[in-house]
């Protein structure tokens, strides 16, 4: 299975923190935001990445993310010139899909909570057709809305519905067999121009190959376009990190975890004059 990880867009509530740079890549606490998008890549055991940016943010990540070897993964880049939705990442990415099946990620979700990882695998074992994750949210009205039948089954998908029909939000995690190329480039665009990825997985629902997988209470996940979410992300990943002696999204030591590259080699990668925090963590994993 590939990967892609959306960060284009112009990120323009964050506007004039977003200005020069990719919002992808404000940091969240100790580490840029496009590393907790990665990470979850990685615990469902990808390892070759396509990231999606905007023309003028691509020098910034390829200096941040390289080819991915450090990682023992591969990290391949495209621009999507103007911002045409979600869905419009299967259509860029095309020649990297190639026969595989996919994952789509957005760049400013991230996701933490025990046992992720093997239900990740497990997604990418048995996924046929589509299949995305909700979430209970306060605000529903701002993302795309599921509806259940009182057998937990998927019947109704709704992007930003000013009237919700249940309180779960669809998060920014997609898992697609191989034929979502095609189905991407039979979409047309909404009333706000958009190739949109509810109307994606609204073609898999009428085809009754729509898996939803609800993230239950104990489990985290923060969309972290704004102000506040933002500050309320690094407080989050700081509190936890602070508490436990335990990094998240630590791209280092996921990927000598997940056994993508030995540990000294990846020590071997890294400049020895950083001897921040940061990486004082990578050594002792
Ligand atoms: C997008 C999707 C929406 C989803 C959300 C998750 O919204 O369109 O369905 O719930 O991401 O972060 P956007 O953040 O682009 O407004």
């Amino acid at each position: 299975m590939k990967g892609i990880v959306l960060a284009g867009g112009a990120g323009t509530r964050l506007y004039p923190a977003s200005i020069p740079i990719s919002k992808i890549l404000l940091p969240i606490y100790d580490k840029p935001m496009i590393y907790y998008p990665i990470s979850t890549l990685m615990l469902a055991g990808i390892r070759e990445l396509m990231i999606i940016t905007n023309p003028d943010d691509l020098s910034n990540f390829q200096k941040l993310l390289g080819d991915g070897s450090q990682l023992g993964m591969k990290f391949e880049y495209a621009v999507q010139e103007v911002p045409r939705g979600i869905a419009d990442a299967f259509l860029v990415a095309e020649d990297f899909i190639g026969n595989d099946d996919v994952a789509l990620i957005l760049g400013d979700n991230i996701f933490h909570g025990h046992g992720f990882g093997t239900q990740l695998k497990r997604v990418v074992a048995h996924n046929d057709g589509a299949t995305v994750f909700a979430c209970h949210v306060k605000n529903p009205k701002q993302f795309g809305v599921v509806e259940f039948d009182r057998h937990q089954k998927a019947i109704s998908l709704e992007e930003k519905p000013a009237n919700p029909r249940s309180d779960y939000a669809v998060v920014g995690l997609y898992f697609y067999t191989n034929d979502v190329i095609e189905k991407a480039k039979s979409l047309k665009p909404s009333a706000r121009g958009e190739l949109e990825i509810t109307d994606l997985n609204n073609i898999y629902l009428m085809e009754d190959k729509l898996s939803v997988e609800i993230l239950g209470r104990g489990f985290t996940w923060l969309d972290t376009g704004t102000f506040d979410t933002l500050l309320q992300a690094a407080n989050f990943v700081r509190a936890n990190e602070e508490t436990k002696g335990e990094k998240i999204s630590c791209i280092e030591e996921i990927a000598i975890r997940e056994g993508f590259i030995p540990k000294d080699e990846l020590l071997k990668k890294l400049n020895p004059n950083l001897r921040n925090e940061y990486y004082e963590y990578i050594k002792l994993v």
